[in-house]
């Protein structure tokens, strides 16, 4: 698919056309309608460590509709591609239009994948981790207002301790979700297929937000938001909700990590 593709103003669901603007109708949607088609494969070219840690068991849920691969994936239906989604730390910035980098609270996310085993994870390297996230204003880039660009959107790879690092801005929220980033994480064999995926979204604790929110201009907006963590059904079904470790503060900068462990050899597109 190419871009163009991604730049339409109306996205279709099974059948089911959403309008622009539609962002927590289409996410609750996709949500409801997640089948958890899981498959499994033995092979990798991954390697993980010896050595393990203490991580939360990442539940698989809806990638949502804003993913954008940086590559075609057979196991993602209706997989949007954008082939210049790019491989960085930093994803503040639009690489491809012209808004600039976002504004916001900074975030300096450190994300480690192991292989899950009784609360305990084997880091795994070479692994692809995508993460994307709206803006301080709940917008997505390649959707909406902002088609043909980028930002707060990239992946990294992992390195041999099974992490990656991300600096980012603290998300904002949009109706009818509360605050979150998706994660993505991929392991290919040799030839480029896809052997592990798992899927899974990153939260916040609502006294946090509020607080980032009432202490940075960037998120002033003309209503409040409306879903807090126990009223999100995604933050529900995962178990454990996987709640950010932060440090620093609301009007400075935050410091986040998160250690999340994962089934390697099964696939989840979301
Ligand atoms: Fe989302």
């Amino acid at each position: 698919m190419n871009k163009e593709v991604t730049r339409r103003s109306v996205i279709r669901v099974g059948g089911v056309i959403f309008a622009s603007g539609a962002t927590g109708v289409l996410e609750a949607f996709l949500s409801a309608c997640n089948a958890a088609t899981q498959s499994s494969s033995s092979s990798s070219n991954s390697s993980g460590s010896s050595s393990s840690s203490s991580c939360l068991q990442a539940t698989n849920v809806t990638r949502g509709p804003y993913f954008v691969d940086d590559r075609s994936d057979p196991n993602i239906s209706n997989d949007v591609v954008d082939s210049s989604i790019p491989q960085r730390s930093d994803i503040r910035s639009d690489t491809e239009g012209g808004t600039g980098t976002q504004t916001g609270l900074p975030l300096y996310l450190t994300i480690t994948v192991g292989d899950y085993s009784s609360g305990a994870c084997s880091p795994i390297s070479g692994a692809q981790v995508h993460i994307w996230h709206c803006n301080a204003q709940g917008d997505y880039s390649d959707v909406q207002n902002y088609t043909g660009e980028d930002f707060l959107r990239g992946y990294q790879w992992t390195d041999s301790g099974g992490q990656v690092t991300f600096t980012t801005i603290y998300p904002g929220w949009y109706s009818g979700r509360t605050v979150h980033i998706h994660v993505k994480v991929r392991i290919f064999d040799s030839s480029g297929n896809v052997t592990t995926e798992a899927t899974t979204q990153l939260f916040f604790s609502d006294s946090t937000s509020d607080a980032v929110y009432s202490a940075n201009s960037a998120y002033s907006r003309s209503g409040s938001r409306d879903t807090l963590n126990s009223a999100d059904n995604i933050y529900s079904s995962e178990s454990p909700s996987l709640l950010v470790s932060l440090s620093g503060s609301a009007s400075t900068s935050y410091t986040g990590t998160m250690s999340i462990g994962i089934a390697k050899g099964t696939i989840f597109g979301g």
